[in-house]
């Protein structure tokens, strides 16, 4: 995932990552539509860039590290791990904190910061040409006259477990370095998207729709503006099951979490869930931006030399709530608890290894478990020797995904599935 990351390292990872995908767009081998290709040129020329010259874009970039995340709520360090302008939640701190997780917990990814907008003037614009009319403007007041849907779903980062590529598959990824704390579990009540595009005058031959925020503009590490963050939905997702949320758990949906309204597609890559939503385009033709060329695709050896098709569901992923290198006494009864997901179908079962992957035993789950949801799991162990040692969680889904040992390599760091080997000290 692309970041404005104060860390120095990812900070300069990003910056790294922008001149490698300019150097491959150039050569015409990526893709970043929405930013004209003679704007780029003229950029990298006021950068003193020659275009075609591989080794004058290898040079290290200076990247502005920001002063402060730009995330509206407190973010006390037992909770949330900042990370640039985001904040991962500390997934030791959701234990005890039930199914949904509190606005006090949830994670927060921001391209730039959070926009404190008015409820009261707020309008969602729905244009294009795959409307049979001019188009329409609702009103949050309008939005709240339509039949409320209340769906519990998880919200999670395409570049959610990124960091255990490097420490886990000894290979790191370019990007925000999250550990499993980039996912959050909400109740989210709001308008069906399918009415308000049926509403708005959908014809048959619509075939994308973009959601675009009304946070300010992103621009890459490099300087290259890239416009306000939005990625294309297929026609065929926007009217299945996503909403437009004006609520989370109970409550008018806070500001870091795109108030007053946001796009909540359940099962798929955070991305897609636009926050801060102002307009949403309705078109006859495929719709591209960077959030779908140039990002949230896989690229790497494994891939074709273009990157795959953009990226739609999660996969499957398992977190213990205990803090990294948490000390266990021996001899103890103890209750390790912890959280899957997957975004393919409903967690089926969880096994959990205490001995490092030698022996596994099926956790016991807490949750009835639904698709684009997360459930708890506890499993007990009682150990003996002390040392170091690792405690494994394998979620298998309803579809008959199981996460494997290790993932597929790709150069940005996305889906990580592979079973994280989390680490402890019994004492
Ligand atoms: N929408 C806007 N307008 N701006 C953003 O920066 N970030 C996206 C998505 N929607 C983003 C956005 C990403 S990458 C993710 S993972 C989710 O929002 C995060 O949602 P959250 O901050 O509510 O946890």
């Amino acid at each position: 995932m692309t970041t404005t990351d104060d860390a120095h390292d990812t900070a300069h990872d990003e910056a790294a990552h922008d001149r490698r995908r300019l150097r491959q767009w150039l050569a015409g081998r990526a893709r970043a539509d929405g930013v004209d290709r003679r704007d780029l040129l003229k950029l990298l020329a006021a950068a003193g860039i020659a275009t075609g010259l591989p080794t004058a874009l290898s040079t290290p970039a200076r990247a502005a590290a920001p002063a402060a995340p730009g995330i509206v709520k407190p973010l006390p360090a037992e909770r949330f791990t900042v990370r640039g302008t985001n904040a991962e939640t500390n997934f030791a701190s959701l234990a005890g904190t039930g199914h949904s997780t509190p606005v006090s917990h949830f994670f927060v990814r921001n391209h730039t910061t959070t926009p404190q907008l008015d409820p009261m003037s707020w309008e969602l614009q729905v244009w294009g040409n795959g409307l049979a009319g001019p188009g329409r403007t609702f009103t949050l007041a309008d939005l709240k006259r339509l039949p409320a849907v209340t769906r519990s779903s998880f919200i999670e980062c395409a570049g959610n477990g990124r960091a255990f590529y490097g420490s886990q598959q000894g290979r790191g990824a370019e990007g925000t370095a999250w550990t499993l704390g980039a996912i959050g579990s909400a109740r989210w009540r709001g308008a069906r998207l399918a009415d308000v595009l049926r509403l708005a005058g959908i014809r048959r031959d619509a075939v994308d729709v973009l959601p675009r925020g009304l946070d300010a503009e992103y621009v890459t590490a490099n300087g290259t503006n890239l416009g306000h963050v939005r990625r294309p939905l297929p026609v065929a997702k926007a009217l299945d099951d996503v909403l437009l949320a004006y609520e989370m758990n109970g409550e008018p949906l806070p500001p870091d979490h795109g108030a007053p309204v946001r796009v909540v597609v359940p099962s798929w890559v955070g991305i897609a869930s636009t926050k801060w939503v102002g307009d949403i385009e309705v078109s006859r033709e495929p719709l591209f931006s960077p959030w779908n060329t140039d990002f949230y695709r896989l690229f790497g050896d494994a891939y074709p030399a273009g990157g795959s098709a953009p990226l739609t569901r999660q996969t499957v992923k398992s977190a213990f709530e205990l803090p990294w290198n948490a000390s266990l006494s021996a001899h103890t009864h103890h209750r390790l608890t912890g959280r899957s997901w997957s975004g393919a179908g409903a967690v089926a079962r969880v096994d959990v290894s205490t001995d490092a992957g030698r022996t596994w035993h099926p956790a016991q789950l807490h949750d009835t478990p639904r698709r684009a949801d997360w459930v708890r799991w506890s499993a007990r162990w009682h150990p003996t020797a002390t040392g170091p040692t690792e405690l494994l969680a394998r979620a298998t889904d309803t579809t008959g995904r199981t996460q494997p040992a290790t993932t597929t390599y790709n150069t940005q760091g996305y889906l990580f599935d592979a079973v994280v080997r989390h680490a402890v000290t019994v004492v």
